[in-house]
């Protein structure tokens, strides 16, 4: 796949692509050849493939839905990212004082207010995202949320922070908890920041009466990490 900040270029004079729904703006809902409601293109100079399988598209239309995705993904994916946290501003809590969304938050002002860099900070905002959804695997799931757009030091810690954090989960009496299972990692480059992130942020951000702040402050962070030259980094 190329560069996703490729902006798409003015396709009228492309070949083999029909160009049904080139006035569609985003409330409309056009409908297709068997009249059938389409979903409404980004953009109102985009075309839609009308073919009903993948296997039929010619080169031409593979080459358009390419254009169109590496500009779609550069605009809507920091958006969908801010949606996905958004989405469980409400969610109740199930113990401690606020709900997950708050956790992640707190853990971002900390981290700000700490002096962390800016990728640092949506780091710590993002830390947690998949906690409710994938609980067993959300430090993964947040490091591929990320892991085009930040460091490996970060992507790093993303996976295995819930990890580090057993180390403080001593007086736990579970057998799925070991809180010498980080000591694995002793030595590794990325050790010592693990645990600071942990340590200072993470386990912190558990507090109401904290001034947190709002998901609007971090809003133009978000879209400057997701904006940077996507790479192909893979962490393991
Ligand atoms: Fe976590
Ligand atoms: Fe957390």
């Amino acid at each position: 796949m190329g560069d996703r900040r490729t902006r798409a270029p003015d396709m009228e004079h492309s070949s083999g692509i029909r160009l049904n729904g080139g006035d569609v703006g985003r409330a409309a809902m056009p409908a297709g050849d068997n009249g059938a409601e389409r979903s409404p293109l980004l953009r109102k100079d985009w075309r839609y493939i009308d073919k009903p399988e993948l296997d039929d598209l010619t080169a031409g239309e593979w080459a358009l839905l390419q254009k169109q995705r590496n500009a779609y993904y550069a605009e809507q994916q920091a958006l969908q990212a801010l949606r996905f946290l958004g989405a469980a501003e409400h969610d109740a809590s199930f113990g401690y004082q606020i709900n997950n969304y708050r956790h992640c938050l707190q853990a971002a002002t900390l981290a700000h207010r700490a002096g962390e860099d800016e990728e640092t900070v949506v780091a710590a905002l993002f830390h947690d995202i998949g906690f409710v959804a994938c609980p067993d695997s959300h430090g993964a799931f947040a490091a591929a949320l990320l892991a085009n757009y930040v460091s490996e030091k970060n992507i790093w810690m993303l996976r295995h922070h819930a990890i580090f954090q057993q180390v403080h989960l001593a007086g736990v009496h579970d057998h799925e908890v070991d809180p010498e299972e980080r000591e694995r990692w002793r030595g590794h480059p990325h050790f010592d920041w693990t645990a600071r992130f942990v340590d200072c942020y993470d386990q912190r951000a558990i507090c109401a009466r904290y001034d947190t702040a709002p998901l609007s402050f971090f809003e133009p962070m978000v879209h400057r990490v997701f904006a940077r030259p996507p790479r192909r980094l893979i962490v393991d």
